[in-house]
Protein backbone atom coordinates (compact mmCIF):
# COMPACT_ATOMS: atom_id res chain seq x y z
CA UNK A 1 0.00 0.00 0.00
CA UNK A 2 1.40 3.45 -0.78
CA UNK A 3 0.29 6.40 1.03
CA UNK A 4 1.16 10.30 0.60
CA UNK A 5 3.58 11.95 3.12
CA UNK A 6 4.23 15.24 1.43
CA UNK A 7 5.31 17.24 -1.48
CA UNK A 8 8.99 16.75 -2.22
CA UNK A 9 9.83 20.62 -1.60
CA UNK A 10 8.05 19.94 2.22
CA UNK A 11 10.92 18.12 3.15
CA UNK A 12 14.11 20.33 1.94
CA UNK A 13 17.55 18.72 2.97
CA UNK A 14 17.93 20.84 5.96
CA UNK A 15 19.61 18.61 8.46
CA UNK A 16 16.46 18.27 10.39
CA UNK A 17 13.30 16.18 10.24
CA UNK A 18 10.04 17.04 9.40
CA UNK A 19 6.76 15.91 11.04
CA UNK A 20 3.39 14.65 8.76
CA UNK A 21 0.71 12.67 9.85
CA UNK A 22 -0.66 10.32 7.51
CA UNK A 23 -4.56 9.78 7.01
CA UNK A 24 -5.02 7.46 9.82
CA UNK A 25 -3.31 10.13 12.27
CA UNK A 26 -0.34 7.83 12.57
CA UNK A 27 3.04 10.70 12.54
CA UNK A 28 5.71 10.02 10.45
CA UNK A 29 9.46 11.91 11.15
CA UNK A 30 10.59 12.41 7.58
CA UNK A 31 14.46 13.20 6.80
CA UNK A 32 16.14 14.27 4.01
CA UNK A 33 20.01 13.13 3.63
CA UNK A 34 21.39 15.03 1.00
CA UNK A 35 18.62 13.78 -1.37
CA UNK A 36 17.68 10.32 0.07
CA UNK A 37 14.70 10.31 2.46
CA UNK A 38 14.35 8.24 5.27
CA UNK A 39 11.29 7.48 7.06
CA UNK A 40 10.29 6.47 10.90
CA UNK A 41 7.45 6.48 12.89
CA UNK A 42 7.95 9.45 14.86
CA UNK A 43 7.87 7.87 18.51
CA UNK A 44 12.22 7.72 19.83
CA UNK A 45 12.28 4.15 20.87
CA UNK A 46 14.16 5.48 24.58
CA UNK A 47 11.11 7.35 26.01
CA UNK A 48 8.17 7.42 22.99
CA UNK A 49 9.30 11.22 22.35
CA UNK A 50 9.06 12.92 19.08
CA UNK A 51 12.16 12.14 17.03
CA UNK A 52 11.49 14.69 13.48
CA UNK A 53 13.41 17.47 15.53
CA UNK A 54 16.85 15.31 15.54
CA UNK A 55 20.15 16.18 13.84
CA UNK A 56 20.90 13.67 10.54
CA UNK A 57 24.55 13.53 9.71
CA UNK A 58 26.47 11.68 8.12
CA UNK A 59 24.08 8.94 7.79
CA UNK A 60 23.02 9.11 11.94
CA UNK A 61 20.13 10.60 13.73
CA UNK A 62 20.35 11.99 16.72
CA UNK A 63 17.14 11.71 18.85
CA UNK A 64 17.32 15.78 20.48
CA UNK A 65 15.92 15.04 23.68
CA UNK A 66 18.76 12.70 25.04
CA UNK A 67 21.22 11.83 22.21
CA UNK A 68 20.35 8.25 21.48
CA UNK A 69 21.83 7.59 18.15
CA UNK A 70 20.25 5.74 14.73
CA UNK A 71 21.81 4.21 12.01
CA UNK A 72 19.33 5.57 8.83
CA UNK A 73 19.71 2.98 6.71
CA UNK A 74 18.46 0.13 9.13
CA UNK A 75 16.79 2.37 12.01
CA UNK A 76 19.23 0.56 14.51
CA UNK A 77 20.03 2.11 17.75
CA UNK A 78 24.09 3.00 18.10
CA UNK A 79 23.88 2.01 21.65
CA UNK A 80 21.96 -1.21 21.93
CA UNK A 81 21.53 -2.72 18.49
CA UNK A 82 18.21 -4.52 19.30
CA UNK A 83 16.50 -1.72 19.43
CA UNK A 84 15.08 0.57 16.57
CA UNK A 85 13.26 2.85 14.89
CA UNK A 86 10.47 1.80 12.52
CA UNK A 87 11.18 2.27 9.59
CA UNK A 88 9.12 2.97 5.79
CA UNK A 89 10.29 2.43 2.47
CA UNK A 90 9.54 5.75 0.41
CA UNK A 91 9.12 6.25 -3.20
CA UNK A 92 9.22 10.03 -4.61
CA UNK A 93 6.69 9.92 -7.62
CA UNK A 94 5.97 13.54 -9.81
CA UNK A 95 7.54 15.81 -6.70
CA UNK A 96 5.18 13.58 -4.46
CA UNK A 97 6.69 11.44 -1.13
CA UNK A 98 4.77 8.45 -0.73
CA UNK A 99 5.23 5.79 2.14
CA UNK A 100 5.20 1.99 1.03
CA UNK A 101 3.39 -0.07 3.49
CA UNK A 102 4.63 -3.30 3.30
CA UNK A 103 2.22 -6.44 2.25
CA UNK A 104 0.86 -8.35 5.19
CA UNK A 105 -0.82 -11.72 5.58
S1 LIG B 1 13.42 10.06 23.83
FE1 LIG B 1 14.93 9.81 22.28
S2 LIG B 1 16.76 9.55 23.38
FE2 LIG B 1 15.28 9.76 24.91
Amino acid sequence: MRVRICDFAQAPPSGRGVCFQDPSGRHWALFNDNGTFHLFEDRCPHMDFPIHDGDIRRGIVTCPWHHWQFDVQSGACLLHERIRLSKLEVQVDEGVIYALWPKTG
